[in-house]
């Protein structure tokens, strides 16, 4: 019988995440996963992408007794502190984090997972990555070999992270980024869209351009 996942997010990347859990389920025939809904706090009693909106955040603990699965799928680019103190609020248990990966990405045979890690449409994680706990990896990102990404992150549709590269915790990479290979992106740090990133981005900055400088700090409040 499927396993019964509650995203904890919403249509921006809980969408696409629960759009891979059907594809997987429709196209592939894996059965592994069902979407039961999401936790919103904001759409409580609506639906997103017609899956109903369950409770909100802080009712994470009350469907983990009743059996059901997570995934969590906030991250506010802009807002990395608040990203991660939200996590931590909402508090998901790491034995109930699933692994969502798409039946059409590629994760090689020795790139590591971390729980809540997801890979979506056309995802590539290369030979000896490590994909932090909750870090997602969205369609046509790119991810190098032996790139190390910590939890929490977010890589955005089509950016390519080159090779050997050390991304943080809660950080972002834009959309259609570029990042060369053995760069280090500090935490909490972005990468704006359309970016080449060819220096080490510290920790809480923004960078933007190409090649990418730095644009402003990241929202502490
Ligand atoms: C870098 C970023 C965070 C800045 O956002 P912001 O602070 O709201 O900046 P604004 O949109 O007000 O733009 C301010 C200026 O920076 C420029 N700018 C914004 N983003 C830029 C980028 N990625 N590259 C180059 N210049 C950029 C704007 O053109 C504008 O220039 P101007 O003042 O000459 O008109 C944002 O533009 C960005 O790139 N976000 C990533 C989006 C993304 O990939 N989302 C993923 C969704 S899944």
């Amino acid at each position: 019988m499927a396993k019964k996942i509650i995203i904890i997010g919403g249509e921006g990347k809980g969408g696409p995440i629960a759009a891979t859990i059907e594809d997987n389920r429709h196209t592939f025939g894996d059965f592994t996963y069902e979407v039961a809904g999401f936790l919103n706090d904001l759409e409580i009693g609506n639906t997103i992408h017609n899956f109903p909106v369950l409770g909100g955040t802080g009712e994470v603990a009350r469907f983990a007794e009743q059996g059901y699965l997570f995934v969590y799928a906030i991250h506010m680019l802009g807002n990395n502190y608040k990203t991660e103190e939200l996590f931590r609020q909402v508090n998901v248990p790491q034995e109930l984090l699933v692994n969502i990966v798409s039946k059409r990405a590629f994760v090689a045979h020795n790139a590591q997972l971390g729980p809540g890690a997801c890979v979506l449409v056309n995802g590539y994680v290369g030979a000896g990555a490590q994909i932090g706990a909750c870090t997602l990896i969205t369609s046509h990102a790119f991810v190098g070999h032996d790139t190390v990404v910590g939890p929490l992150s977010h890589l955005a549709v089509c950016c390519v992270v080159g090779s050997r590269i050390e991304i943080g915790k809660v950080a972002d990479v834009g959309i259609n980024a570029t990042v060369l290979e053995k760069r280090k992106i500090g935490d909490y740090a972005v990468v704006g869209a359309a970016s080449l990133v060819t220096k080490d981005i510290p920790e809480g900055q923004i960078w933007a351009g190409s090649p990418a400088r730095y644009f402003r700090d990241v929202k502490k409040d």
